[in-house]
C-alpha cells in the first residue's frame, strides 16, 4: 500500500481533485430531491406551472453542472491510475531484472507474467474506481441520511437502521469473498504457466502428438478457474437482490409510515417523496460501493502480490563490493603467491605420464603463462577454492568441493555426464548463483567482492540454450559492445564460423531476427551466441555446449579459430563429447558434482577411471589412447563408433599418427587443430 501511495503522491493534486469533483457531483445529486419535494409541495399543490418550470430548469442546470464534475473527476481519476500503473510496472520489471536466478527458480516465469500484467492492471482499474467513488459512494450515503433527518427525525431512524443492515449485509459478503478473489489469481497463474509451457514447447508438443493431453491438461485447469469463479461470483451476485430487497422493503415501510407522518402533518408529501428519492440514491451507492470494494479487495490482492516480488531482494547483489577499486588491477603479490601453487586437485589426480610426457596442470598453466609474457598471467584467470554449491537451503549439494585453477589463455575443458554440474559450475563465474561454501576468484579477487557488471564485463557467457533476440543480427550482436563497429562484429561472426551463413542469407547485419532466433537452425543460434560473446572481447569466454548442435568439422574449425584468435582469452570448454575437450590445456571432469579428476587427457585417460569410461563409450580404445596430434583427424570416426556403439558394436579405428614425443602438449594440440582445420576446410559444408 505504502509503494502504491508513492505513486499516487507524485500526482497528489489530481488525485485530490478528482474525489472532491466527485463530492461536488454528489452534492449537486443530493439537491435533487429537495428541488423536487418543493416543486410538488409549492408547484403542483398550488398549480403554479411557472414554479414548476424554473425547477425543472433548476434540475437541468444541477444535471449539466453534475455531468462536468463527473467528467472532470473521472478524467483526473483515470491519469493517477495509468500514472500509476506505468510507474509499478516499470518499477517491476526494473526489478525482476534486479533479482538473480535463484529467485526466479523459486517464483517461476509465470506468476512473473502474470503479476506484470493481470495484477497490475487490477491494481490500475482499482486506484481509478476508488478516486472516483471511494468518497462519493459513502458522502451520498450518508448524505442522504442527514438529508432524511433534515425532513423527519424519525423517517431519518428508518434510514440509519437500514443502512445499518445493509452495511452487515455488504461487509459479510465482501469479506466472505476476498479470500477466494485471492485464491482466483493464484489459479491465474497456474493456467498462465501451463499455456506458456505449451507455447514455447510448441515443436515438441507438436513432435510427440501431445495436443490432447495438453488441451486436456488446459481444460482441467481452466474448469478450476471457472468453478472458483462461478463459486466467487455466487456469493457476490447475492449482493444486489439482497440489497435491493432491504432497501424495497425500507421504501415500502418509509410509505407505510410517511403517510401516517403525512396524514398527522409532520411532513408535506414532497417530502415523502423527497425521502423515497434518498432511499433510491442509497441503494444505487451502495451497489456502486459494494462493486468498488469487492474491486479493491482484489485491487489490494494483487498489490501483495506485486509486493512480495518487491520484497524479495537478490541474493547475489553488489552489496559487498568495498574492494571494488582493488578489482580490476590484481596485486602482483596475489599473482606471484599463486603462481607458486599448485591446486589440490591438480596434484593429486594428475600423476606424471608414465611414457615420459610429464605435462602436470601446472606446468601446462606455465606455459600458458610463457605464452603470454604477461606478468597479470601468473595470477589465475578464474579460480575455485573448495567450492560447494545448493540450489535450496538444505538440499543436496549441486556441486562439492571444487577446487581448480584456470590460468590466463588457457583452454579448460569440462567434461561430465548429463545433470553432473558442469552448468551449474560455470554459473558460479559471472555470479548467477553464490557458492555456499568455499570461494570463487577472478583475477585473483573473489567474485563477491566486483561490482556485479564490472564482474560480467569479463566474461562472455554463451548459455546451453542459445538465446536470440529480436531485431536485427546487429543489435544482438551489440549486446555485449553497443558500441562495436561491424568491423570487430564480422571479425567475431568469422571466429564462430557463422560468417558464411550470414553471407549467403545477402541481408548483412541487418538480418532480422525473429523472437528467439527461430527464424535460425539450432546450430546457426548457437554460433550466432557465440559470435554475441566474442564481440565484448571478454576475458574469460564460457561455451556452455555451444557446440553440441555442430557439424564435427564445423565444431573443430570453430576451437581452432578461438583458439587462433582469442589471444589472452581464459576459454571454458564444456561438453559431453570427449573430441571437444580433449585439446583443452586441462580438462575438469566432473561426476555427479565433484571432481572426478583434473590433467589432460593423456593424464586423466590413465588415471580418472570416469574419465576413462566416458572415453571408451564415445571413442575405440585406439583412439582414446591416440596421441593428440592424430585427434582430430578421427573426430568424425569417433562420432561414428559413438552411433555403432549405441547397436552393440564398435569400430575400431587404427591411430593415424605417431605419439608427439618430447613435445609441449601446446605444441601438440596446435598441430592436432592444425590437421582438424584442414579436414574441415576439406570438408567445406556444414551441416545444418
Ligand atoms: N535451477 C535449478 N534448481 C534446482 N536444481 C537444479 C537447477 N539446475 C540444475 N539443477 C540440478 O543440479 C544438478 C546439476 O545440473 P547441471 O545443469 O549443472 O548439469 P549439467 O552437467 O550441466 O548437465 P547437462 O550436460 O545435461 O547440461 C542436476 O542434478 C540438476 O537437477
Ligand atoms: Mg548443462
Amino acid at each position: 500500500m505504502k509503494r502504491l501511495l508513492t505513486y499516487i503522491r507524485d500526482y497528489r493534486v489530481r488525485a485530490v481533485l478528482a474525489p472532491l469533483f466527485k463530492c461536488l457531483e454528489a452534492c449537486f445529486d443530493l439537491f435533487v430531491p429537495l428541488v423536487i419535494s418543493s416543486m410538488i409541495d409549492r408547484g403542483i399543490r398550488s398549480g403554479n406551472l411557472g414554479y414548476v418550470f424554473r425547477m425543472g430548469g433548476l434540475l437541468l442546470v444541477l444535471a449539466t453542472i453534475g455531468l462536468r464534475c463527473s467528467f472532470t473527476a473521472q478524467f483526473f481519476a483515470a491519469k493517477v491510475a495509468i500514472h500509476t500503473g506505468k510507474g509499478l510496472r516499470n518499477d517491476l520489471f526494473r526489478h525482476i531484472n534486479s533479482l538473480g536466478y535463484r529467485e526466479i527458480d523459486t517464483l517461476g516465469t509465470s506468476t512473473l507474467i502474470t503479476r506484470m500484467t493481470s495484477d497490475i492492471n487490477a491494481v490500475e482499474s482499482g486506484v481509478n474506481m476508488a478516486l472516483r467513488l471511494f468518497m462519493r459512494s459513502p458522502f451520498i450515503v450518508f448524505g442522504a441520511m442527514v438529508m432524511a433527518f433534515t425532513i423527519s427525525v424519525r423517517a431519518g431512524l428508518i434510514f440509519a437502521v437500514t443502512i445499518v443492515i445493509l452495511f452487515i449485509v455488504v461487509f459479510g459478503i465482501i469479506l466472505t469473498t476476498a479470500p477466494m478473489y485471492r485464491a482466483n489469481q493464484g489459479q491465474l497463474d497456474r493456467i498462465m504457466k501451463t499455456t506458456r509451457e505449451n507455447l514455447l514447447g510448441v515443436r515438441v508438443v507438436r513432435a510427440f502428438n501431445r495436443q490432447a493431453s495438453e488441451i486436456d491438461e488446459f481444460r482441467r485447469e481452466n474448469e478450476r478457474l471457472t468453478q472458483m469463479q462461478v463459486r466467487v461470483g455466487r456469493i457476490s451476485a447475492l449482493l444486489n437482490p439482497v440489497t435491493y430487497v432491504i432497501i424495497n422493503l425500507a421504501v415500502v415501510y418509509l410509505i407505510y409510515r410517511g403517510g401516517g407522518f403525512v396524514y398527522e402533518g409532520t411532513i408535506t408529501q414532497g417530502g415523502l417523496v423527497a425521502l423515497v428519492n434518498y432511499m433510491s440514491q442509497i441503494l444505487v451507492e451502495l451497489i456502486k460501493l459494494a462493486n468498488l470494494i469487492i474491486q479493491i479487495t482484489r485491487a489490494m490482492a494483487s498489490m501483495n502480490r506485486i509486493d512480495g516480488i518487491f520484497a524479495l531482494q537478490p541474493a547475489v547483489s553488489d552489496a559487498n563490493v568495498s574492494a571494488r577499486d582493488a578489482v580490476t588491477a590484481p596485486s602482483a603479490a596475489a599473482g606471484a603467491a599463486s603462481a607458486a601453487n599448485v591446486s589440490a586437485h591438480s596434484t593429486v589426480t594428475a600423476p606424471r605420464d608414465a611414457a615420459g610426457l610429464s605435462v602436470s596442470s601446472h606446468s601446462v598453466a606455465a606455459v600458458a603463462a610463457q605464452r603470454s609474457g604477461d606478468q597479470r598471467s601468473c595470477v589465475p584467470a578464474v579460480e575455485f577454492r573448495q567450492a560447494a554449491f545448493a540450489y535450496t537451503e538444505g538440499a543436496e549439494d549441486a556441486l562439492r568441493d571444487i577446487s581448480f585453477r584456470a590460468m590466463l589463455g588457457q583452454t579448460i575443458g569440462v567434461i561430465g555426464g548429463t545433470g553432473a554440474g558442469k552448468t551449474t559450475l560455470i554459473n558460479l563465474i559471472p555470479r548467477f548463483y553464490d557458492v555456499t561454501a568455499g570461494e570463487v576468484l577472478v583475477s585473483g579477487q573473489n567474485v563477491r567482492d566486483y561490482a556485479l557488471e564490472t564482474l560480467r564485463e569479463k566474461i562472455g557467457l554463451v548459455p546451453q540454450r542459445s538465446v536470440l533476440f529480436r531485431g536485427t543480427l546487429r543489435s544482438n550482436m551489440q549486446w555485449g559492445k553497443p558500441d562495436a563497429t561491424d568491423d570487430e562484429i564480422y571479425a567475431a561472426l568469422k571466429t564462430a564460423q557463422a560468417y558464411d551463413f550470414v553471407e549467403q542469407k545477402g541481408e548483412g547485419l541487418e538480418l532480422q531476427v525473429e523472437q528467439e532466433g527461430r527464424n535460425f537452425s539450432g546450430g546457426q543460434k548457437q554460433r550466432l551466441a557465440i559470435a554475441r560473446a566474442l564481440v565484448r572481447r571478454p576475458e574469460i569466454l564460457i561455451l556452455d555446449d555451444s557446440a553440441s548442435a555442430l557439424d564435427f568439422a564445423t565444431d573443430a574449425a570453430l576451437r581452432k579459430a578461438i583458439k587462433s584468435d582469442t589471444g589472452n582469452m581464459t576459454v571454458f570448454l564444456i561438453s559431453q563429447r570427449v573430441s571437444t575437450v580433449r585439446n583443452s590445456d586441462q580438462i575438469i571432469v566432473l561426476d555427479d558434482g565433484q571432481v572426478a579428476g583434473i590433467g589432460t587427457h593423456a593424464e586423466l585417460y590413465r588415471s580418472c577411471p570416469v574419465y576413462h569410461e566416458i572415453c571408451l563409450s564415445q571413442l575405440s580404445q585406439a583412439e582414446a589412447e591416440r596421441s593428440d596430434e592424430a585427434v582430430q583427424n578421427g573426430s568424425r570416426t569417433a562420432e561414428q563408433s559413438v552411433s555403432v556403439a549405441g547397436s552393440g558394436s564398435r569400430v575400431a579405428t587404427q591411430p593415424t599418427a605417431a605419439a608427439g614425443g618430447g613435445r609441449s602438449a601446446v605444441e601438440r594440440s596446435d598441430d592436432a587443430e592444425k590437421t582438424a582445420l584442414a579436414e574441415a576446410q576439406n570438408e567445406g559444408k556444414e551441416v545444418q
